[in-house]
């Protein structure tokens, strides 16, 4: 597993890390126990990048993770977001607030419930639309001076707001959504990222499960799973993402790999400065995947995938209808 930089400001991370958001929500049942054995054997294994944010769980995440990386935290880069508002009462319920007020009193509660004194990287999980970006991001740069947090991230942006909030303060990283079947980035925000030194950090690498090839019918899915209102997984959605599917698999039979493995070594394959955080809570997951990292795939390789697995591709927008206002701001 090879440490790189991430981005420009002096952050550093493995290549693949591990997004740990469904150990405690979004993706059927959770299992404390083995989440926090999957991320110490992630550890073990190298991977040096922990994703969480306060709106998991919600809340829940961050003590998780804060617990189980205790005995390596100062060997590891790790980040969390906030922005996306949430009440523990009514967790359905969502806003987005990017007030420089909300952005101090926000870290505050991240820090406690990592129980960690500073966080490597943390981002703007959602852009305010009331708020003007350079307002937000000017407060997290007094984190940076207060020594709350040592790197700016930003998630969804769209490439101009991106280059207004670099101009603001120097960004570390961008996350959004990237994989095989989510590739609207490829247009502006990744030659962007690359453009201006920052990492560019692929979340949901595969496409929430699907892309593994285990994920064989609706009904695999657990009544309160939130794929089951994701438009992907859907009626004749999921039937025609089925096909797609199969497809990796026959490749990955020829690449001697998972399909799993052959979907973050796509990404991972499409520039340097792109770092995947496919999430899992299961040590056997955890297992195959960081093993991509050793699936090299050629020109022809990717030239083969491009044939069977075009851009735009997947049926269904990626998030439901409502999700997709708040992305790409
Ligand atoms: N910025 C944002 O708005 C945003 C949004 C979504 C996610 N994220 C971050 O990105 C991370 C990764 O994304 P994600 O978790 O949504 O999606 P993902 O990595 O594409 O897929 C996760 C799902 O795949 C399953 N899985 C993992 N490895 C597998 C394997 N080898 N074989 C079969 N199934 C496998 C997991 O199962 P199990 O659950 O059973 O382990 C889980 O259900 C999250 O954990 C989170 O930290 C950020």
């Amino acid at each position: 597993m090879k440490i790189k930089n991430l981005g420009n400001q002096g952050l550093k991370a493995s290549e693949l890390g591990l997004g740990c958001m469904g150990m405690s929500e979004f993706y059927g049942e959770k299992n404390d126990e083995e989440s926090i054995k999957t991320i110490h054997k992630a550890f073990d294994l190298g991977v040096t990048f922990f994703d969480t944010a306060d709106m998991y769980g919600p809340y829940v995440n961050e003590k998780l993770v804060g617990k189980a990386i205790a005995p390596f935290r100062k060997e590891i880069t790790l980040a969390t977001k906030f922005g996306i508002v949430r009440d523990s009462e009514n967790p359905k319920n969502r806003g987005v607030n990017g007030r420089p007020e909300y952005v101090k009193s926000s870290v505050e509660g991240s820090l406690k419930r990592l129980n960690v004194e500073v966080i490597d990287l943390y981002y703007l999980h959602r852009k305010d639309p009331d708020t003007p970006i350079e307002e937000t991001i000017g407060a997290m740069s007094d984190l940076v001076k207060e020594g709350k947090i040592r790197g700016i991230g930003v998630s969804e942006l769209n490439a101009e707001t991106l280059r207004k909030a670099h101009a603001t303060y120097p960004v570390s990283a961008l996350q959004t959504e990237y994989s095989l079947w989510s590739r609207d980035p490829e247009d502006d925000i990744i030659p962007t990222c690359k453009e201006l030194g920052i990492a560019f950090v692929a979340y949901s690498p595969l496409g929430r499960g699907f892309l593994t090839g285990q994920i064989k019918k609706f009904e695999d899915l657990e009544v309160d799973d939130y794929r089951r209102f994701s438009p992907r997984f859907v009626g004749d959605n999921f039937e025609k993402n089925i096909e797609l599917v199969k497809k990796i698999e026959s490749i990955a039979r020829e690449k001697d790999c998972t399909p799993a493995q052959l979907a973050l070594a796509w990404v991972m394959a499409q520039g340097d400065h792109i770092f995947p955080i496919p999430g899992t809570k299961r040590v056997k997951y955890l297992e195959e995947n960081v093993k991509a990292v050793d699936v090299h795939l050629s020109q022809k390789d990717l030239e083969q995938i491009e044939e069977i697995f075009p851009k735009n591709a997947a049926a269904g927008t990626r998030y439901p209808e409502a999700f997709m206002k708040s992305v790409n701001l």
